[in-house]
Order: structure tokens, then C-alpha cells, then sequence
């Protein structure tokens, strides 16, 4: 575990540090404050200094095939879920990886792969949970953090030190083949998971049931007649 007192994003720092020397696997960097902190598609990650968790771990998953990559978002998407669910009720995975507690998203991840020699050669992990932050600058994407849901303030290496053993634990069934414990664990714990609701794809609003995710991590909704179709990230907006 390496902590920076600041850098701009550990998912960029992680990659840097790996251009330079081959890292142990599982090597950890978090940091107190991150200045450019990074989402999905191209989003900023807000982070209030010294409040939450924001960390990258290096892995080596070179077991799994190319194509089946999205089962490391899955992984830690359930260890993310273990460790908010060990303190509150209700917390879902939204696909792809979020956590949300009632509606409100209180951790997302960041996974970046390199792929060379038709395996996936590292893998970092880009983690930002949000622990004691209380006032958060922008409302998207409708922030919440485990303070909030608590009314408690929490102690973040010992925090991150459980993170990092709920991560150990998912990465250890990714490892060892538990791939359908991993699908089904992950499947149940998906919001609105077979529950009919509004999605928006482009123009077309409609009425929708997930039924699950297929291989490639694209997400599969039934629609009222009965057509499933698949839907990559940004391709499908949920109507909350
Ligand atoms: C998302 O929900 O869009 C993903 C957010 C990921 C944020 C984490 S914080 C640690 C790591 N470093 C980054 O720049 N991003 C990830």
C-alpha cells in the first residue's frame, strides 16, 4: 500500500508506476486528495480531500479470456457491494459496477485494462467510495456517502483495509473459476434486476426488464413484446 498525500487521478498514477517497473500484484495506492479524479466515459470523479476512499489496486488477471473482462468489473462490484452492505441496508450494483443505496450512488470504479499478447496483461482498479464526505459540489450522480446513510463518521484506513479484504476475496473466486458463483451473486444483487421500468435509449423511451448481463458486459433488457436487446454503457439510460 503506497498513500500520496495528493496526485491527480491513482488510476494515472498506478499507470505510470507501472510503465516504469513490473509492480507485486495487489499493490495498492490511495491517496488523501485527488485533483483530477476520473469516471466512466470521460466524467470527473468529485472527492472532497482527506473524506473517502480513493484508491487503485494493480492486478495481473491474465486468467481471464479477453472477452470475458467484464468479469473483473463484476468481481469488484461485489466487493464494493460487501463492504457497503456490512453497513447499511439496500445497496444494489446499478450496471455496469456502481453502488448505489436508495437511488443514490455512493461508490463507482474505474477498470482499466491493457491488453497485450491476446491476454490482459494488468489490470487497474480504480476505486472512490464515498465514506465521510457530507456536502458534495455537483448533484449528478445523485451522491450519497456511508456518513450520510449513518449519521456516523468512519475510520478510512480501517475502511480501506476491509475494501481491500472484500477485493482479496472476489479476486480469489475470479482465480480459482467460481465463474458462476460470480454471475449469479452478481445478478442478484443488480438493480432492478427482472422489475419492469422506464429506460431511455437516444430518442426511444420504453418499458424495460433486465434480465441480466451477457458476456461482454453489455446489459440485456426485455422489452414489452417480448424483444430482448443489448445495450453497451451509454447506449441505455435508466429513468430513476
Ligand atoms: C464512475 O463511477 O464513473 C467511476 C469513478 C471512479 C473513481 C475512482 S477514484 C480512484 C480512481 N482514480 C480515478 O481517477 N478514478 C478512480
Amino acid at each position: 500500500m503506497e498513500h500520496l498525500s495528493r496526485t491527480d487521478s491513482t488510476n494515472n498514477y498506478a499507470s505510470r508506476q507501472l510503465m516504469t517497473k513490473r509492480l507485486p500484484e495487489g499493490i495498492v495506492y490511495s491517496t488523501s486528495a485527488q485533483e483530477k479524479g476520473r469516471g466512466q466515459v470521460n466524467q470527473h470523479w468529485e472527492s472532497e480531500p482527506g473524506k473517502n476512499i480513493t484508491m487503485s489496486v494493480v492486478l495481473y488477471p491474465e486468467f481471464v479470456p479477453i472477452l470475458s473482462q467484464f468479469l473483473i468489473s463484476k468481481a469488484v462490484a461485489l466487493a464494493v457491494h460487501d463492504f457497503v452492505s456490512a453497513y447499511v441496508p439496500d445497496a444494489h450494483i446499478k450496471w455496469p459496477n456502481d453502488i448505489y443505496v436508495e437511488k443514490k450512488k455512493i461508490a463507482g470504479t474505474l477498470i482499466e485494462n491493457s491488453l497485450r499478447g491476446g491476454v490482459i496483461s494488468s489490470s487497474i482498479v480504480g476505486i472512490g467510495l464515498n465514506i465521510n464526505q457530507r456536502l458534495f459540489v455537483s448533484d449528478a450522480p445523485n451522491p450519497v456517502s456511508l456518513s450520510l446513510l449513518t449519521d456516523q463518521q468512519f475510520d478510512l484506513d480501517d475502511c480501506m483495509e476491509e475494501l481491500c479484504d472484500r477485493l482479496d476475496d472476489w479476486y480469489m473466486q475470479l482465480k480459482t473459476g467460481e465463474i458462476q458463483k460470480i454471475n449469479e451473486a452478481y445478478e442478484r444483487r443488480l438493480f432492478r434486476m427482472d422489475e419492469w421500468a422506464p429506460y431511455r435509449a437516444g430518442e426511444e423511451e420504453f418499458e424495460g426488464k433486465i434480465t441480466g448481463v451477457d458476456e461482454i458486459g453489455r446489459l440485456v433488457i426485455e422489452k414489452r413484446d417480448g424483444t430482448k436487446q443489448q445495450f453497451h454503457l451509454k447506449e441505455v439510460e435508466f429513468m430513476i
